[in-house]
């Protein structure tokens, strides 16, 4: 299978790169921002043109939650239009597109949490609102497509909560406020990635799918449980003190209730497994 990788240097690219790279049957191509910037459509027609890729995955993205509301026309650029380009690219070679989105496109006041029928109506904020036109784009121009919506993503490549909450713990602070109305569920790089490969080798459905890893409760965990279960694995005294989201006023609404239900496939392996192979489990 011929892969053209895109934002191979991200934290979700990095990963694919590193399982991939263990894996026989996969001839991959990748590509980071200094060798391919999404965001100049003719670049990206010419290199999906030339690589003739069977499968393209998108790993790029403005992740910047907070900047987006400022740089909007950049979180579009690379959330919306680029998706876009790389979309008209791919269905050109006939190449299946696996792009990833976020719990942000809804707007979490469903407390029962989200699944891959319910259509986002009103994301959440600016960051949202451009990966919404982003996986319309996606759906409307390549029909070979898996929009994988994830959230609380955390992998060894990048900074992300549970490594914010782990530096914090290790470093002797007596306290960590972490706020307990937003709920949502945690996703590991490596379980998605291993997921998402099972998923192209099995030629599933072409659609949405949510893929995040399992909570004891379909309407996932706070953030006060994910940092109260990190910190307990790494056996620190420090103490997680409850707080709410109006404690940490943000440029970018953050969702009360964001759980991406994955109905369409089995949930990744339980969150605290993932936690622990994470925080204990990988080198540091
Ligand atoms: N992180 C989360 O919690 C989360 C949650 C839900 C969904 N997602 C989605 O998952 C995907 C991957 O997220 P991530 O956390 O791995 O993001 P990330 O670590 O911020 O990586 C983004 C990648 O995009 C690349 N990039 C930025 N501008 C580019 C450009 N103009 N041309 C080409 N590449 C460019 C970056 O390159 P450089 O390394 O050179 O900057 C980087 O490799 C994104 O679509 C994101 O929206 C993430």
């Amino acid at each position: 299978m011929r892969i053209l990788l895109l934002g191979s240097h991200g934290m979700l690219g990095n990963e694919f790169l590193d399982i991939l790279s263990e894996r026989s049957g996969f001839d991959v191509t990748e590509f980071d921002r200094d060798e391919l910037d999404v965001r100049r459509r003719e670049d990206v027609l010419n290199t999906i043109h030339r690589y003739t890729p069977d499968v393209v995955i998108n790993a790029t993205g403005y992740t910047d939650v907070d900047g987006a509301e400022t740089n909007v026309e950049e979180a579009y650029a690379l959330n919306a239009y680029a998706p876009k380009y790389i979309a008209e690219g791919s269905r050109d070679e006939n190449a299946i597109l696996v792009h990833f989105s976020t719990d942000f496109v809804f707007d979490g006041e469903k407390e029962a949490g989200y699944t891959e029928e319910d259509t986002p109506e009103n994301p959440i904020n600016t960051y949202g609102a451009s990966k919404r036109r982003g996986e319309e784009y996606v759906m409307e121009t390549n029909p070979y497509y898996y929009l994988v919506r994830i959230s609380w993503l955390f992998g060894k490549h990048g900074k992300n909560f549970v490594y914010g909450i782990r530096q914090k713990a290790l470093s002797g602070e007596e306290q960590l406020r972490v706020v307990t109305d937003q709920m949502g569920k945690p996703t590991y790089t490596k379980d998605l990635v291993k997921e998402v490969l099972h998923m192209l080798q099995e030629k599933a459905e072409y659609g949405i799918y949510h893929l995040t890893n399992g909570t004891p409760e379909e309407t996932g965990i706070s953030k006060y449980d994910l940092a109260q279960t990190t910190v307990n694995m790494l056996g620190s005294p420090v103490t997680v003190v409850p707080a709410t989201s109006d404690m940490f006023p943000t440029k970018a609404p953050r969702p009360h209730y964001s759980a991406l239900r994955n109905t369409r496939r089995e949930p990744l392996r339980g969150y605290e497994q993932a936690v622990h192979e994470y925080t204990i489990e990988e080198e540091w």
